[in-house]
């Protein structure tokens, strides 16, 4: 059962974004039969073995109200801890009161505001970039981004780990595609020499820092090969804004090549503490994008509520370093406390720490063993991580006492002893 709960919750890419392979349904008539007999999820929650969909009550700080009582939450992308800040909260509700609670349009036609236009050239000049544009999710962002730009004669590279997002963003495009092994810089360069007399542009694309495995893209080497062979190169930093980099602005600015990044893609989702998408670069490139993504222009545009907050959120990031200055504090503490207890922890270097257990069902095991010693955190399963390497996905934020950093390494000490992963 475990096995099939994996594959009908796969949180991350699944086989049927790779490559478009996916098992096909048994023949029916009735195109509704597959869901009527779905019943897997409703068999893991009588077992009290569904770690997904867990409904949140409340949240303050690192702790969260969930099953009635409190929990130490790990897992989310409150980087910053910002999602409680009152100066985000007062931004939205006098957005609110400005412009009401939706645009109710598309940016294309009524649903463009002032707003927009104020957040996009602060981003721009926070990412040293000519021009930005923003999303109503930083998935419609990957989605406009690659499927704007890699056209019907491009060749469109994309590391294995991308986010889902950036597999569905390569299927929408008419690009052809070509798929290289995580971080794997040996075979993107192969590939990009096998390639080296076909007709058309190539793009590479690949998250900063990636959303299971906490690593951080090779951008220098990225740079390199984009050079080599005239390709651009777009960089999902949806985890990396206002984390990464002396001052926040990501892996350009981790690595020193702000500038080499053509195509920032970013969220409002993660350290933004709200929702919605941007991308940054050149001004005639956000401007294309602009007239031609269908996943910006027929939706409607991001709502005021959620602007002002990722604008009060960018004015915290550019004034304030002391959050990301504990964001780093604790992720030190966590991820060496983890490793002491002798955690793999797959060689993350970010705030995203898995936790490779192994096997699905000890996986799951070992999240009802944290679920019961008050945790509230999600394992992820193959095929979203390879066979036989299901991890428990923790990510640590600023927002987290050194208090709840005890209690997590402390639960995690006891479960991992009784089934015997540590
Ligand atoms: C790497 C990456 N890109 C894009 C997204 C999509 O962002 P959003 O939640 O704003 O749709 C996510 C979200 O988890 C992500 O992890």
């Amino acid at each position: 059962m475990e096995d099939d709960l994996s594959e009908a919750l796969d949180t991350r890419h699944n086989s049927a974004n790779d490559d478009g392979a996916q098992a096909a349904p048994a023949a029916s008539r009735d195109a509704f039969a597959k869901a009527h007999s779905f019943n897997r999820a409703e068999l893991a929650e009588a077992s009290g073995l569904h770690p997904y969909f867990k409904p949140i009550a409340a949240q303050h700080g690192g702790t969260v109200l969930a099953n009635g009582r409190e929990m130490v939450i790990t897992g989310s992308n409150d980087y910053l801890g910002l999602t409680q800040d009152d100066r985000l909260k007062q931004a939205a509700r006098a957005a609110l009161d400005t412009f009401g609670t939706s645009c109710t349009g598309s940016r294309f036609l009524t649903g463009t505001l002032t707003l927009h236009e104020t957040l996009e050239g602060r981003l721009a000049a926070f990412l040293d970039k000519e021009a930005a544009l923003t999303f109503s999710a930083g998935y419609l962002g990957c989605l406009s981004v690659v499927a704007a730009l890699a056209g019907r004669h491009d060749i469109l590279y994309y590391d294995r780990e991308n986010h889902a997002s950036l597999y569905d963003a390569a299927r929408l495009s008419f690009a052809t595609l070509r798929k290289y092994a995580h971080n794997d810089l040996d075979e993107l360069d192969r590939l990009l020499r096998a390639d080296a007399n076909r007709p058309g542009g190539r793009i590479i694309v690949s998250d900063g820092v990636f959303s299971m495995s906490g690593h951080i893209v090779d951008l220098p080497g990225l740079v390199e090969l984009k050079h080599r062979y005239g390709a651009r190169l777009i960089i999902d930093d949806a985890h990396a804004t206002g984390v990464l980099g002396a001052t926040g602005r990501g892996s350009g600015e981790h690595f020193g090549l702000m500038d080499e990044v053509d195509v920032v893609i970013g969220t409002f989702s993660k350290s933004f503490a709200s929702v919605g998408g941007f991308m940054a670069g050149e001004r005639k490139v956000v401007q294309f994008v602009k007239h031609h993504a269908r996943p910006f222009i027929f939706t409607a545009a991001l709502p005021a509520m959620q602007m002002a907050a990722a604008l009060s959120a960018l004015d915290i990031m550019e004034g304030e370093s002391q959050h990301r200055e504990r964001l780093w504090h604790n992720v030190e503490r966590f991820r060496n406390g983890m490793q002491n207890l002798g955690f793999d922890t797959l060689g993350s270097e970010t705030p995203i720490v898995p936790v490779l257990v192994g096997e699905d069902d000890r996986t799951l095991a070992f999240w009802k063993g944290l679920w019961d010693a008050g945790v509230f955190t999600t394992p992820a399963l193959p095929p979203g991580v390879p066979q036989g390497q299901a991890i428990i996905r923790t990510s640590v934020n600023a927002n987290h006492t050194d208090e709840q950093l005890e209690r997590l390494l402390a639960a995690f000490e006891k479960v991992g002893k009784g089934l015997g992963v540590i």
